[in-house]
């Protein structure tokens, strides 16, 4: 049942099919001087505690110390004629349901309308309520007449830690507005009500990312992704041939081994709980940018929500250790599931996408200097395997393909294990904070850099 591919369109759909994976939202090697908002066009971004474009950075901190809550409004900016403020209870199935049609129906698509998100109640569950969540952070904005939820910008509570210092700070995330609300400043009066809302609980900092160039990236990161299922790829109009390889081969150059080749790999249980946390934390320590977790919230991480555990196939967070013979846990390695719907295809509904999050090893804990060659050598053995299995076990649980960023340590097995650098970029930006570059595993070519590879340790959804 094999589709004839025509060049023109495939490489359109192709090109869509990346913006959708987030692969090639903003290709800052295209964009030249001109094309890149100047920060006086930013007529909202320039008037936010976030360092300019030019800013020559002197000292890593806070750019406004100097408010209470109590400086801050207790009501929102008035909204646009029509539409209402609302908190959306994601405790109540109904509310969460809009907003995961919201996000599914506007968050990205491809101009085919072809493949979806299919964002799910689980997902959400998941992503937002994490340990500290605060039903006020989940904010809407609906229709009065008709109560339809057309936007929606949320936030978690995150310890950060940029460099040596630490901060207490949000993460914002799934910022959405209906496409027929696009393009009348909506974005900025949401950003300055969550900002409120986060404010009044004596909060001044948060971590966002967005393909998008805004004032100004504390580090940027490019998206790479690893096909499992390369048939499938094909055959929905995912991929197409490259010129001169055939079908088999394609299939041949993907193919995985049937499970785990790891000795002691095994999932993540709640009795490793302390053992991975200590393993992690260590592990983390090489990074400038880090997200610190509590138990509790290692816990919600990695091993899901119980709520959120209602069968293999919502499954959301897939975690695994390795145990070495003397029983000690010597490698951790998880990864989530957002899978996209095909919408008209007789064959396929769905096409599984798997994201490479947070790992640790010990493999290198004896070296004090991590970009020592042989410390180089001997991670980046590990981590080939570590994430070779997770490939295995991403292709055994329907996942189509696989994405993973140039952060952390990736570029050790990116080119080994073979994903393919995509076009886009995902740039990390922290409101309220100056801080010098953080580096993001990319050359000034915009390779990976196998040899300084990244100080970026966070992963965000
Ligand atoms: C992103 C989105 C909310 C922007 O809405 P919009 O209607 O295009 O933009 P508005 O007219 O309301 O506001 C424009 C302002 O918001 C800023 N903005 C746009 N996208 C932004 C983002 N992702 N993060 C922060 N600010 C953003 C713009 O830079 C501009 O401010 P500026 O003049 O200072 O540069 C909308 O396009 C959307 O819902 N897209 C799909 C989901 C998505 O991509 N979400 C972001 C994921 S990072």
């Amino acid at each position: 049942m094999e589709r004839k591919l025509n060049p023109e369109t495939d490489k359109k759909k192709i090109e869509d099919v990346l913006r959708l994976l987030k692969l090639n939202d903003v290709d800052l090697s295209k964009l030249s001087e001109q094309q890149r908002k100047e920060m006086k066009d930013h007529k909202f971004w320039k008037t936010q505690p976030v360092p300019s474009f030019d800013e020559k950075i002197e000292e890593e901190g806070p750019i406004h110390s100097d408010k209470t809550p109590d400086d801050i409004p207790n009501e929102p900016l008035p909204m646009l004629p029509d539409f209402e403020w609302c908190t959306v209870d994601i405790e109540d199935e109904g509310q969460l349901e809009n907003v995961f049609v919201l996000l599914n129906e506007n968050y990205v698509e491809d101009r085919d309308a072809e493949f979806r998100f299919n964002y799910t109640k689980d997902f959400f569950k998941w992503a937002l309520k994490c340990p500290g969540w605060k039903p006020e952070w989940n904010v809407g904005v609906r229709v009065k007449s008709t109560g339809k939820l057309v936007s929606f910008i949320s936030a978690i509570p995150v310890d950060l830690r940029v460099r040596s210092k630490f901060l207490k700070s949000v993460e914002i995330n799934f910022l959405c507005i209906h496409k027929q609300l696009r393009s009348k400043r909506l974005a900025p009066v949401l950003i300055k009500e969550i900002t409120r809302r986060v404010n009044k609980e004596n909060i001044w900092h948060a971590l966002y990312t967005a393909g998008t160039v805004l004032p100004s990236p504390i580090s940027t990161c490019r998206y790479t992704h690893r096909p499992l299922n390369w048939s499938k790829l094909c055959e929905v109009g995912f991929t197409a041939l490259p010129e001169g390889k055939t079908n088999p081969q394609m299939v041949a150059q993907y193919t995985l081994p049937k499970g785990p080749l790891m000795k002691g790999f095994r999932p993540l249980e709640l009795k490793d709980i302390d053992e991975t946390l200590s393993l992690f934390n260590r592990y983390q320590e090489r990074f400038d940018l880090v997200q610190l977790f509590s138990k509790e919230e290692f816990k919600h991480w990695f091993l899901g929500s119980t709520d959120s555990k209602v069968s293999t196939e919502s499954e959301v967070i897939y975690s695994y250790v390795v145990e070495n013979e003397n029983g000690k846990i010597v490698d951790f390695v998880s990864f989530y599931s957002l899978p996209f719907t095909i919408l008209n295809n007789a064959v396929y509904k769905n096409l599984g996408i798997g994201y490479l999050f947070y790992y640790a090893s010990d493999a290198d804990f004896t070296y004090t200097d991590r970009l020592n060659p042989e410390a180089s050598e001997k991670l980046k053995k590990r981590l080939n395997s570590l994430v070779k299995d997770v490939l295995i076990i991403a292709k055994s649980n329907k996942m189509d393909v696989f994405n993973a960023l140039t952060s952390q340590d990736n570029s050790l097995f990116l080119d080994d294990l073979k994903f393919g650098p995509g076009d886009g970029f995902l740039n990390f930006y922290l409101f309220n904070y100056r801080a010098f570059p953080v580096h993001g595993g990319i050359t000034e070519t915009k390779k990976y850099d196998v040899e300084k590879r990244s100080d970026v340790g966070i992963v965000m959804l």
